[in-house]
């Protein structure tokens, strides 16, 4: 478990559950952009031909040494019209508002409306020959997860992308889900589903990482907001989600 449970105020709005972990400040930023630039590459390698060509055609009007070394980390980020984001149909969205009258708000995957405005892959491995700090930044991250057997997501949103309140798949993963923060900053809000006055928000900074376990994770709905929300986060984001295996922790609370 992480051995550090902070919270700066200037982070926090609302009273945070417990079973609810957060570091701000857990990679460092030449971290960020080591795990950053890998992401973009496994997610890169997967998209279409046409944006490939889009893709390559803006990185030669850039000037990609200081792209990598010297300019801010937002900079890895080509314009959002390079990626072939996913939109949500009327259709899905009606689904998805079904849910939400549900005492829980569980997400099917991803597919049923509840992000809009993004890209996704499941990552099988790193590209760890490619980006030598990779080793050991994830080798930090793997020292602080609850378990092993665990699986991962790389969650790309676009500048005006936003995921909308759910409860992970219960039957998708175990009982606790960790959420690793590069791009720009976005704001994580919580509500109990028991009483939905019951709202914290927190605001996740590129390099935080943080746990929802137990609890949390399982009787409050989670929503990223969009940028919106807030006034200096007008880019992109990508998120680093792990979560444990289910067929590896079959506890799972009894809601009723
Ligand atoms: C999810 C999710 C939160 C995040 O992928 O299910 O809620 O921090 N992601 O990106
Ligand atoms: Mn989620």
């Amino acid at each position: 478990m992480l051995s550090r449970r902070l919270f700066s105020l200037a982070n926090l709005r609302g009273t945070i559950p417990s079973d609810f972990h957060f570091v701000p400040d857990f990679f460092s930023v030449s971290e960020q952009r080591t795990l950053l630039s890998a992401a973009l590459e496994r997610l890169d390698a997967a998209g279409s031909r046409r944006f490939q060509k889009r893709r390559k055609n803006s990185r030669s009007k850039l000037n990609t040494a200081a792209a990598i070394y010297e300019a801010p980390l937002s900079e890895l980020f080509l314009p959002d019209d390079c990626y072939e984001f996913l939109q949500v149909s009327p259709y899905l969205l009606c689904i998805w508002r079904r849910h939400t009258n549900a005492k829980f708000a569980f997400a099917e995957g991803h597919y049923d409306g509840v992000i809009h405005n993004y890209r996704e892959t499941h990552l099988t491995s790193w590209p760890t020959a490619e980006f030598p700090g990779l080793v050991p930044a994830l080798s930090r991250l793997q020292s602080v997860l609850p378990s092993s057997n665990i699986q991962t997501h790389l969650l790309h949103l676009a500048s005006d992308g936003e995921i909308l309140p759910h409860v992970d798949n219960v039957s998708a993963s175990g009982r606790w889900i960790l959420g690793v923060s590069l791009g720009s900053d976005r704001i994580l809000r919580l509500e109990s589903c028991a009483n939905p006055d019951e709202v914290a928000e927190i605001l996740l900074p590129s390099g935080s990482i943080y746990i929802q376990s137990d609890t949390v994770r399982y009787q409050y709905k989670h929503s990223i907001l969009r940028n919106s929300a807030f006034a200096n986060g007008a880019g992109q984001r990508m998120s680093i989600m792990i979560r444990v295996s289910p067929s590896y922790d079959r506890t799972i609370p009894n809601h009723s």
